[in-house]
């Protein structure tokens, strides 16, 4: 079986290397020349652990070639899948269809032979359908295109795990054909038991949206509870572990910090609103716009406690450990830990700035925030440390590594990573999202 994948951004570049390991003959489509050529150098044009390594092994292995042509890719695949990004329309909450839409209509257009178009983006529930209807007014006379909806679950730092061994698959069909293809192509999971579900287009459009929703809600729950214990006292820490013992509820996702970012959760949350309110139901999702207001709340609280801590910003020197939406991603896009780095520095803070991979993404975002090569580095002279993204060398800091360093042993944890007891004792002023702070107005 040969398969195409139509946009080599995260999604499909992870997606078509993938499949290529599967041992699958494999066709990635961009629009974007220079993407394609890089990825046919065999270079990833973002960090993604265990992804350079498939794809190299890949190109050598001639499974995986890349291209630009909508007319090579018609004419050769069996199944194609859309993996273009649907990112949120600027100045409005809902989502930009503008390129998964030119995606289909030109797959459409140049299909040559019988074949199957499976779309992967994430999507408003009704464009599945919508896009079927394209399909058929586009296609080919004499050729069959057949059309289904398989969400894509991965997440990023996971991305080859999750879809080499996803814990379910998700396909929208609306006849056995279609669902015959799909279980071919994920044959190898389905061997190992992988719990696949078949249904309509709509449910499939929603699991991806009620998964990430679900997740966001999560997040904003246990830091609503930060609120709390940052007014009373408490320990947030201690909260989530205690109620995550009950398996109903369950310790994942409950890690108390600045919150979530990345190129999913936010626009997914704004983009399921949106949608349901042109249903008519602008009621049913008003709750994710709390669980979006709380999640942008906790960057006001760190710089709220950065001036608790320091007083006046301008003129401070500040370390940032961490501009990654999270850790083992070099993506910056919604990311707290830089919006927070440049609000410090609009306040007038001299910011320094290490993140172990996403430096060079953030610098194209905020130039003139001091970027430099690590953790001693940022520290010198520092009077405050703040922790932003939780990669494991900044979990594995201790009192010492900076002891010497700073101008002020200030420190704020955003990820409730460290042990504060620990830094208590060695003399600094340490807190955490979710914490009293003692020095606190
Ligand atoms: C997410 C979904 O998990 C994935 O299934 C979907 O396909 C794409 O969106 P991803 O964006 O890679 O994946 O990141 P994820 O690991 O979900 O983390 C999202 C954000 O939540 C990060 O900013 C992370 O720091 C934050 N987070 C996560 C918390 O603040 N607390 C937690 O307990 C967990």
């Amino acid at each position: 079986m040969r398969i195409s994948v139509i946009g080599t951004g995260y999604l499909g570049a992870t997606h078509a290397a993938c499949m290529a390991e599967l041992g699958f003959e494999v066709l990635g489509l961009d629009v974007d020349q220079a993407k394609i050529d890089c990825l046919s150098r065999g270079e990833l044009p973002f960090h993604e652990p265990g992804l350079p390594e498939l794809l190299l092994k890949h190109i050598a292995s001639g499974r995986l070639r890349f291209t630009t042509s909508y007319e090579e890719v018609g004419a050769w695949a069996d199944v194609h899948f859309i993996g273009v990004g649907t990112p949120q329309k600027a100045g409005d909450n809902a989502a930009d269809l503008t390129y998964v839409d030119a995606a289909t209509l030109s797959l459409a257009r140049h299909i040559t032979k019988d074949s199957l178009i499976v779309g992967k983006s994430t999507v408003p529930v009704g464009t599945a359908r919508r896009l079927q209807q394209l399909v058929i007014k586009n296609k080919n006379d004499g050729v069959d295109v057949g059309f289904a909806w398989n969400p894509e679950f991965l997440r990023e730092g996971f991305a080859v795990k999750d879809t080499l061994t996803p814990d379910r698959l998700v396909v929208g069909v609306d006849n056995p054909d279609a669902e015959a293809v799909l279980r071919e192509v994920y044959a190898t999971a389905l061997a190992a038991n992988t719990p696949f579900i078949s249904t309509d287009f709509e449910t499939a459009e929603l699991v991806k949206v009620a998964a990430n929703a679900f997740l966001a809600t999560k997040i904003s729950f246990i830091n609503a509870f930060s609120e709390v214990t940052e007014t009373v006292g408490g320990d947030i820490r201690t909260l989530a572990d205690a109620i995550g013992h009950d398996t109903r509820i369950g310790r994942r996702f409950l890690n108390a910090g600045v919150g979530f970012g990345g190129g999913c959760l936010p626009k997914d949350i704004r983009a399921l609103q949106a949608r349901v309110s042109e249903l008519g139901l602008e009621r049913t999702m008003r709750f994710l716009s709390e669980v979006d207001e709380i999640n942008l709340r906790r960057r006001d609280r760190v710089v709220f406690l950065a001036e608790d801590m320091l007083g006046e910003l301008a003129g401070k020197k500040i370390a940032v450990l961490g501009v990654a939406f999270k850790p083992d991603s070099d993506d910056v896009r919604d990311s707290p830990a830089l919006d927070v780095a440049a609000r410090l520095f609009s306040a007038g803070a001299d910011v320094n700035v290490f993140d172990p991979e996403a430096n060079t993404n953030a610098a194209k975002r905020f130039p003139r925030l001091n970027y430099v090569n690590s953790t001693v580095d940022a520290a010198r002279d520092a009077d405050l440390v703040i922790l932003l993204t939780e990669w494991a060398e900044f979990k594995a800091l201790a009192p010492t590594d900076l002891d010497d360093l700073v101008r002020g042993k200030r420190f704020i944890d955003g990820r409730n990573v460290l042990d504060m007891g620990v830094w208590q004792d060695a003399g600094w002023d340490i807190t955490a999202l979710g914490h009293r702070h003692v020095g606190q107005k």
